[in-house]
Order: structure tokens, then C-alpha cells, then sequence
């Protein structure tokens, strides 16, 4: 059973369409991601949900109701921004207690919720603090505390962590993934960062220029993309064109083939017909530029130590899994 239902959705901004005829469900307590490019309408789309921006067209319906009529403050759904805004003037318990005062909240519950959310983010002894006084992370994670604790229906988030370090990013995702788990809020979080989706994510809608082109679990994503964009966007994947792809793989193929850089096991053989054209250190992983049958492709093999690294002009073989190659349009 749907929980939020969005149908034929359309809007445009003068005459440029942002997008048309979005169509998609999401079931109740769900984490869905909305991954894209810059520009592809993820901001866009969250803000019509919000109520923040009119459509032009279409349905949206949470839990049955029908949300388009609807005021921002009417629709019961909790929203953090790409840029955190806090009130500067007020302290962190009195941002976190803005949305209850305006539901009418009476003081003592107020102050028991906004304690429970504050604990929920891990601020409890922030309360007094004013904005300027807080990290990046921690006004972050007040703007959370502040979209929690009017226990929402539903839960819109973008892009909350994009302004953090990779560290206070990593933590955070984990904190707002088992938050949502807790409370079973249905959550629907924009990134353009495709780690960010695969780790945390139910099911991930990926977007390019105000379509949704593919859904899926994040295996699904990441193991069979459809399209070269997508193939492009998630992982590494070399994207080879058919005459490429047949020349490479040996064998006729009319379409575009993908194929992930960590599939291809890679041999040393002076009788090989691959050529290492170079490599790059990314860590636990080598990720090698190899030419064979003329045609150039990423391969990545595991840092075990530092015996495996084959210099630049060695022979080798290349071992292709048919399980490993994705047909892409
Ligand atoms: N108020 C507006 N008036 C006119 N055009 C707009 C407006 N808001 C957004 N757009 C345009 O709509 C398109 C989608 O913008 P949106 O902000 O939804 O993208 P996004 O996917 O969130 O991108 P980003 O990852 O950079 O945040 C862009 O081409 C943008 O320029
Ligand atoms: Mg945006």
C-alpha cells in the first residue's frame, strides 16, 4: 500500500519544464533517495511536496489525502534545507520549539519534546547554545532536532549534510538513518553524492534533467544499470560503445555494454594482448589504465601489497565475467 503517491507531476518555471509526468510510490516508514546531477530537479521536486513551490499538473497524495490544495503548514511534513536556517537570534531550544509553538503546543510538552529530539541528535547539552556558537554539524543537526519534533508524516531532507566534512558527513548519515529506523519515518533524502545513496537508502530514485530514469535497491543500482548515465553516475563503470565493446569482449554485440572497473581480474602474461597504460593509488584500491584489442579500460585491483603493482608496459591478460557486463541504451 502506497503511502505517498505522486502521479503525472508537472512543473515548470516559465517556459523551461523542470519536469513532467513524475510517477512514483513510496510505502510507509521507506527511505528513498533522490539521486541526480546538479540542476535535475531534486531541490524542485521536494518543494512542491512541501507545498513550497505550486505545480503545474499532477497528484500527490500522502496517506490517501490529497496534498495539493493544501497550505505548507497544512500538509504535516517535516523538511530540512540544503542550507540550514536557523534563527540566529534564538537559542537552539527555542529554534527546536519554533514549529510547536506554532502547532500550539502547551509549555511543558514542548519542553519535553524538544528535550527527547535534542537527545535524538545528540545535543542534549546544547539547549542554551546560540547558532554562532555551534559547529557546522551540530546547526545541522539542530535543523534536524527542529524537522523531528513535530513528528512529521513525512520527512523531506536536502542535501542536509552537504556542507560537512567527510567525517561529521559519515557519522551523521549513520545517526539520521537510525533515527528514521526508530521513529519508522517515511523519508525522502536528496543527495547528489552516490555513496551518501548506497549506504543509506531503502530504494534510490536516480534523476537526470527532471526524469526519474532508474529505481531500485542500491544492488540494483549499482550491479545493473540500464543507461550509460546511469552507469556514468553510479560507480566507476567503463562505458564502451558497441564496436568497442565487441572488439574488447570478442564477441558481435549491437549495443553499449557496461562494465565495472573492479570485475575484470587482470593477469600478468608476456602473451597477453593488454597493455597497462598507467595506474593510480586510490588507496585500498590500484585502479589501472589498460589498453586491449585497441580499446582502453579502467581496472581495479585490491592494494594487497605492494608486489601487485604492475609498472606501465607490462603484458597482461584480461579475465571478463559475462556476469560483470551490462547492456546499457
Ligand atoms: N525559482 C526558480 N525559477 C526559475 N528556475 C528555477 C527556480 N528554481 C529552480 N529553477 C531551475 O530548475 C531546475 C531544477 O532546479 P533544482 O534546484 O530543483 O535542481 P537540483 O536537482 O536540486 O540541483 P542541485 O543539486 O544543484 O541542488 C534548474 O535548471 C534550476 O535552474
Ligand atoms: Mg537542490
Amino acid at each position: 500500500m502506497s503511502f505517498v503517491t505522486v502521479r503525472k507531476l508537472h512543473k515548470s518555471f516559465g517556459p523551461t519544464p523542470v519536469f513532467a509526468d513524475i510517477d512514483f510510490e513510496i510505502a510507509r516508514g521507506e527511505f528513498v533517495t533522490l539521486l541526480g546531477p546538479s540542476g535535475c530537479g531534486k531541490s524542485t521536486l521536494l518543494r512542491c511536496i512541501a507545498g513550497l513551490t505550486g505545480v503545474d499538473g499532477g497528484e500527490i497524495l500522502l496517506d490517501g489525502q490529497n496534498l495539493i490544495p493544501l497550505s505548507p503548514q497544512k500538509r504535516d511534513i517535516g523538511m530540512v534545507f540544503q542550507s540550514y536556517a536557523l534563527f540566529p537570534n534564538m537559542t537552539v531550544e527555542r529554534n527546536v520549539a519554533f514549529g510547536l509553538r506554532m502547532q500550539k503546543v502547551s509549555a511543558a510538552d514542548s519542553r519535553e519534546r524538544v528535550r527527547e529530539a535534542l537527545h535524538m541528535v545528540e545535543l542534549d547539552t546544547f539547549a542554551d547554545r546560540y547558532p554562532h556558537q555551534l559547529s557546522g554539524g551540530q546547526c545541522q543537526r539542530v535543523a534536524l532536532a527542529r524537522s523531528l519534533v513535530t513528528r512529521p508524516r513525512l520527512l523531506l531532507l536536502d542535501e542536509p549534510l552537504s556542507a560537512l566534512d567527510a567525517r561529521i558527513r559519515k557519522h551523521l548519515r549513520e545517526q539520521i538513518r537510525g533515527i528514521q529506523q526508530a521513529l519508522g519515518l517515511t523519508t525522502i533524502f536528496v543527495t547528489h553524492d552516490q555513496e551518501e545513496a548506497l549506504t543509506m537508502s531503502d530504494r534510490i530514485f536516480l534523476m537526470n534533467k527532471g526524469q526519474i530514469v532508474q529505481s531500485g535497491d542500491a544492488q540494483n543500482l549499482y550491479t545493473a544499470p540500464v543507461s550509460a548515465f546511469a552507469a556514468g553516475f553510479i560507480g566507476n563503470y567503463n562505458v564502451l560503445d558497441a564496436s568497442s565493446a565487441s572488439r574488447l569482449l570478442q564477441r558481435p554485440l549491437s549495443t553499449a555494454q557496461a562494465i565495472r572497473p573492479e570485475a575484470i581480474e587482470l593477469q600478468p602474461d608476456a602473451e597477453g594482448d593488454g597493455e597497462v597504460l598507467g595506474h593510480s593509488l586510490l588507496g585500498n584500491v590500484i585502479r589501472y589504465r589498460v589498453r586491449a584489442q585497441g580499446v582502453d579500460v579502467l581496472v581495479d585491483v585490491l592494494n594487497r601489497s605492494a608486489i601487485d603493482l604492475y609498472p606501465t608496459g607490462t603484458r597482461v591478460r584480461l579475465h571478463i565475467a559475462p556476469t560483470a557486463v551490462c547492456e546499457v541504451a
